[in-house]
């Protein structure tokens, strides 16, 4: 058996626990940049949590530029206020644009340079300032993870930058903070954190080595990580509609950002995988939410997995109440996949990549771009060529599912 799992130092989960967030950041430090979007600068909840950093006696500055899909500029302007306040000590507060933000800044002010010379895996020279996360949204689990997307203006898509180092020293989950967030958002961010979960419990097995976990900050499914997936699955499974569907309702949310926490973990280290490789592109196309893509190509990515993944998609799916218990049969799989489907429809989530308006014209570049994305496609438990590639897009634009066909012979799962 084989386990790798990393995490920030503290995880706090709980109503009311953002106000423990000043005297967590006076542990690391004296001079606190807060790194947020104009929205959350305006909220009553961030003025509070402020108000307990300066309490404990921290000195304050806050960058509020943080903008959607993280352009250089925004973290530009962001190191520029942390070296001017002499910052010792990052905080981000927000959804995850805000927290890989905060995380990427603390990057730069640490180890300098620019993003892109920091883009893959393990390209971090060493530990970087504190960071302490604090989530607004249920679904990211950025506050928990050792990765940070930003936009380049010279790709086409956005890039990772991971490395244990980026993790949070402190994550702090309140989910009261996700009162606010309207259906459309609950729906993306809660359904990216199923998406995290399920790619981590259905992600390849490697064959471990001493040195995998030295090499590699994604190292693929395992003994550690698929206990945070199960985790992920029931509380999200349970949870998601109700939480779309009714905003007040405090266990559900509860429910949820407990998901969204543990599906981080379980992917910080498993890694995801064709989901979110063909997300990039198409994000990039039709400037959709990252949760909202991701979870549009879940079934898809389910079907054309299903000849070696079908025991793992056969629990996700009692786990979720679509399956019964020690049902493994190929029916159990079409359930398991059919109730994950219905679940993303229930939410909004559109089914097809022509509804969110992509074009057939685009498909072989969108095929391109997610192959090359080899950190992400190395997990997926099916291998993934041009041609299954571009089976799996034209599947998702027509929203044939069925169309996806397998290989004669599937390849053994390595144990
Ligand atoms: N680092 C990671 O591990 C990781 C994992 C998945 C995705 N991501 C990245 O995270 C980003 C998406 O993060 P997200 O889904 O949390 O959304 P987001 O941070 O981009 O926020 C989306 C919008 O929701 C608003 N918002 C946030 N909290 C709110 C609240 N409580 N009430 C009302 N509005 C609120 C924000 O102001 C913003 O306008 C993408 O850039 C994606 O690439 C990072």
């Amino acid at each position: 058996m084989f386990g790798a799992l990393r995490s920030p130092r503290n995880i706090v989960f709980g109503n009311g626990h953002r106000f423990a967030l000043g005297r967590y950041v006076a542990k690391l430090g004296a001079r606190a940049l807060v790194v947020t979007d104009a929205r959350m600068a305006g909220d009553a909840n961030f003025a509070a949590m402020v108000a307990t950093i300066r309490s404990a006696g921290v000195a304050v500055r806050v960058y509020d530029g943080v903008a959607a899909e993280l352009p250089a500029e925004c973290i530009e302007a962001g190191v520029e206020a942390g070296r001017d306040a002499a910052t010792d000590v990052i905080v981000g507060i927000g959804g995850g644009s805000c927290i890989d933000a905060a995380k990427v800044i603390a990057l730069l002010l640490t180890h300098g340079g620019a993003m892109d010379d920091y883009y893959g895996e393990l390209r971090i020279p060493g530990p970087i300032l504190p960071v302490v996360a604090v989530p607004t949204t249920a679904g990211t689990g950025s506050e928990v993870t050792p990765v940070a997307v930003v936009a380049d203006p010279g790709r086409a898509v956005k890039v990772g930058i991971a490395s244990p180092y980026l993790i949070p020293e402190t994550a702090i989950c309140d989910p009261e903070l996700t009162l606010s967030c309207p259906p459309g958002l609950t729906a993306a961010s809660g359904a990216d954190a199923l998406v995290h979960a399920i790619e981590a419990f259905t992600n390849v097995r490697r064959t471990d080595t001493a040195a995998m976990t030295l090499e590699h900050v994604f190292v693929g499914k395992n003994a550690l990580t698929d206990q945070h997936a199960l985790g992920a699955i029931t509380s999200i499974g349970r949870s998601l509609v109700a939480a779309v569907r009714t905003g007040d309702d405090l266990a559900a949310r509860s429910d949820v950002m407990m998901g969204s926490m543990l599906a981080g973990l379980a992917f910080g280290s498993a890694g995801t995988s064709v989901c979110h490789a063909v997300q990039y592109p198409v994000g990039a196309l039709s400037h959709t939410a990252h949760g909202l893509g991701v979870a549009l190509m879940l079934p898809y990515a389910l079907q054309f997995n299903r000849r070696y993944v079908a025991e793992e998609i056969a629990t996700v799916g009692q786990l979720m109440g679509f399956a019964n218990p020690n049902d493994q049969t190929d029916a159990a799989v079409d359930r398991a996949i059919d109730g994950i489907a219905a679940v993303i429809a229930e939410i909004g989530i559109p089914t097809s990549l022509e509804e969110i308006g992509i074009e057939s014209k685009n498909l072989p570049w969108i095929a391109e771009q997610a192959l090359g994305a080899h950190r992400l496609i190395k997990n997926n438990p099916r291998p993934v060529d041009r041609a299954g590639m571009d089976q799996l897009v034209a599947a998702a634009f027509s929203g044939e599912r069925c169309s996806i066909s397998f290989p004669v012979q599937p390849a053994a799962k390595a144990s």
